[in-house]
């Protein structure tokens, strides 16, 4: 059975307050179209439609791969969805609607309810929640034998109606032929003057087709995103959601509400993280590690027995019992191999670090190709950038260089050599021999009594 699912995200997110189109607000590091994209693809619907009006361009590219709808025209839920109807045409089947700002929905739920949809034979199938405190949202009407009768926006409902608690999600499995059908029934005859799609619901059971609802287990998965204060409370319940999963996995975070941890990162068991930690884009950590607190890491890869500690790593990978930090700063490009030290205060940039070297504190590291058990002294740094362009320095296995050298690339240092501290070096060190590029000292004895 092929099936299809359309997300809206075509309106302009007034409550937002911002430039940014509302679908484009991140949640846990995620746009929310995307996430809720995601999802639905996951949940396997065949063919998936994007409704898009305000900042569409820019919602697109969110989705890049998804199919879209132009909506011109923001003229409420139930227009959004009608401007499915004419590449839906050739389809009759099951057809999933969704928000683009009710991004927490999960996978299985998705599933859940178009089997649900499916076994009741309905017309029309609502995902349905409880709320505590319902405002804001539809809420749903019920006859006397509990059957869904119609669904009435907050803006809409009578005092009575304002107190129910089971809301519309906003969720919905539809006949996509009766759909289409009922959509031209609907009117804008209502506080909003918008066309809302709900309202095809009574029109439905007027003609004897029936419409189910379907109640969530976990009303939290339903949440709408309409301001800043609901996307504070989305990413809340999104990462804890993430935490645990974690959790259960194996891994240790010692504080939940202060480990940030996007969706799609990977972190292998016994592994431990301490609090204010952001993990982001695709990073992934192996087993017992120890991360935190206050590190970023964004798109990094960690081997085995890491532990990192007050430390940022972009784009880069570290070897497995490496450790770094505390305040180090691991940018985009770096390979850093196994049982490395990178202390405090080191910056390493674009750069290779094979196993076993050490650069403890103090240092500035950029283009480089650093060998196996270098040490690289306090103080030193590769002089990389001549002011128009970067250079590379190449340091061979075994090398030392002493504190507060200054390697001016483009240089090469070869396999065990020295370089005495406080050298400023600018032509290539033979292997094992020792380089001193220093001023001598001199002593002016006495110097103080003829000055004086
Ligand atoms: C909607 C539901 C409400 C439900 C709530 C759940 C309607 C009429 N109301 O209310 O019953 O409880 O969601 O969160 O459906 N959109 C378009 N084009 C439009 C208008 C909206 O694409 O012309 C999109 C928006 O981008 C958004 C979604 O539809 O992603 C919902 O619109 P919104 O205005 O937020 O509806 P709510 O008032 O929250
Ligand atoms: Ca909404």
């Amino acid at each position: 059975m092929v099936t299809s699912a359309i997300v809206l995200a075509a309106g302009q997110g007034q409550r937002m307050k911002s430039e940014l189109p509302k679908p484009l607000h991140k949640v846990c590091g995620i746009p929310m179209v995307k996430l809720i994209v995601d999802n639905v693809c996951a949940a396997g619907f065949d063919r998936v439609y994007l409704v898009v009006g305000h900042g569409g361009d820019q919602v697109r590219q969110a989705v890049p791969h998804t199919e879209y709808v132009v909506q011109e025209e923001q003229l409420g839920t139930g227009h959004a969805v009608d401007q499915c109807r004419e590449v839906l045409a050739d389809f009759d089947g099951p057809v999933l609607v969704t928000y683009a700002d009710t991004p927490l929905f999960r996978v299985e739920t998705f599933k859940a309810v178009l089997e649900f949809h499916q076994k009741q034979g309905a017309a029309a199938t609502v995902i349905t929640a409880e709320f505590a405190d319902p405002t804001g949202y539809g809420r749903v009407i019920r006859d006397d034998r509990g059957y869904i009768r119609q669904i009435v926006e907050e803006k809409d409902a009578s005092d009575s109606e304002k107190q129910i608690k089971e809301i519309n999600t906003g969720t919905y499995c539809f006949d996509s032929r009766l759909l289409f059908q009922y959509l031209k029934e609907i009117t804008p005859d209502n506080a909003q003057a918008e066309y809302y799609l709900p309202d095809v619901i009574p029109l439905m059971i007027r003609d004897g087709h029936l419409a189910a609802a379907y109640l969530l287990q976990d009303a939290e998965e339903s949440i709408g995103v309409n301001d800043r204060v609901q996307l504070a409370q989305a990413e809340q319940i999104l990462r804890r959601r993430i935490c645990t999963e974690h959790m259960l996995n194996g891994v240790t975070i010692i504080n939940p509400d202060q480990t940030y941890i996007e969706p799609n990162c990977e972190i292998g068991r016994d592994s431990v993280i301490y609090p204010n930690t952001y993990i982001q884009k695709w990073a992934k950590i192996g087993k017992n590690c120890s991360v935190g607190p206050n590190v970023r890491l964004e798109a990094a890869v960690l081997g085995d027995h890491v532990t990192i500690e007050q430390a940022v790593v972009l784009e880069s990978s570290i070897g497995s019992e490496t450790t770094v930090g505390p305040f180090a700063y691991i940018r985009p490009g770096t390979r850093i191999g196994s049982r490395c030290r990178i202390g405090d205060f080191v910056e390493v940039k674009n750069s290779q670090v094979a196993d076993q070297s050490k650069i403890p504190h103090l240092a500035y590291v950029g283009d480089a190709v650093i060998g196996s058990g270098v040490n690289i002294g306090c103080g030193a740094i590769t002089v990389n950038y001549d002011g128009k362009q970067k250079h590379q320095t190449i340091i061979e296995d075994n090398c030392f260089i002493g504190s507060n050298s200054n390697l001016i690339a483009p240089v090469k240092i070869n396999q065990g050599a020295y370089v005495a501290a406080g050298s400023t070096i600018t032509k290539e060190v033979p292997a094992n021999s020792l380089a001193i590029g220093r001023a001598r000292q001199v002593n002016k004895e006495g110097w103080k009594k003829t000055e004086g």
